[in-house]
């Protein structure tokens, strides 16, 4: 029996209590060099010549990856979407509101954006949380403008020790007490973060959550209508697959 059916009557429940104890901690993965790392993928999955574009991160979180795309990219428009409001209260309290917009958004239900809306959509650690990460692809696909970029990143290895070791191995590696020290004052909400990954790594063996091996990943990618442009496994300390994928131009 899983285990949220102990303490929670639905699994929507249970998954809304956990966006919401992350709310509280999340901000402090940014001392974490396994996600700083993951971040700098992502921003090198992104187009990087100075055409301003139309970005929508969608299950935005925190606003972890928006924060870095209003602090490098000029002149783009930035949605950030997210069905928790805790998170998107501390998005917004960091954020710059210039040119951007937040919306608190189920991704379960149809995006409410036109075909056609998008340059570029991002959706970082988040589809393994969605009812249908195959109907939610086809939505992206959807709102993208033919020749739209998809930067996806999914987990597909529940192995939280290995995204441990990897920042203390980079820690004594770089000899850095600034890291450390950092890391210590962190512990408790970096504690807290994992222990709701281990939540949802063991929903993962129930289906809950969706931990999709690589090769999974892309047929779904495939299937909703993109081509694959670059497909890499070794984010976030080998525990997560990174596709970035393009809508077809039309004929
Ligand atoms: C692990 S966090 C990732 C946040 C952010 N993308 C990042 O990489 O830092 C997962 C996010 O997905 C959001 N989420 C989960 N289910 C969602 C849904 N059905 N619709 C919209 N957002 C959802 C959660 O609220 C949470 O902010």
């Amino acid at each position: 029996m899983a285990i949220y059916a102990w303490f929670f009557q639905k699994e929507d429940e249970m998954k809304n209590t956990l966006w919401d104890i992350y709310a509280r901690c999340y901000e402090s993965l940014e001392v974490f060099l396994p996600y700083q790392q993951l971040m700098e993928d992502v921003m090198h999955a992104l187009p990087n010549d100075y055409e301003p574009r139309v970005l929508l991160d969608a299950a935005c979180g925190t606003g972890q990856l928006l924060k870095r795309l209003q602090g490098r990219l000029w002149g783009w428009k930035l949605v950030g979407l997210d069905r928790s409001l805790p998170m998107l209260k501390v998005a917004q309290q960091k954020l710059s509101e210039s040119g951007l917009v937040l919306k608190h958004m189920d991704l379960n239900e149809e995006i409410p954006y036109d075909n056609d809306t998008f340059d570029v959509v991002t959706c970082i650690n988040a589809l393994y949380a969605l009812e249908s990460p195959e109907e939610t692809l086809r939505e992206f696909a959807r709102i993208l403008k033919p020749g739209g970029l998809l930067i996806l990143v999914n987990p597909y290895l529940p192995r939280g020790t290995w995204i441990w070791a990897n920042h203390i191995s980079q820690i004594i590696s770089r000899r850095s007490w600034r890291d450390a020290a950092q890391t210590a004052l962190h512990m408790p909400k970096l504690l807290a973060i994992s222990t709701v990954n281990k939540i949802i790594a063991r929903h993962a063996k129930d289906k809950v959550f969706h931990f999709l091996p690589p090769i999974h990943l892309c047929s779904l990618v495939r299937k909703a209508g993109f081509e694959i442009e670059l497909e890499t496994h070794h984010n976030y300390a080998g525990t997560c697959c990174l596709v970035r994928a393009h809508k077809p131009l039309e004929e």
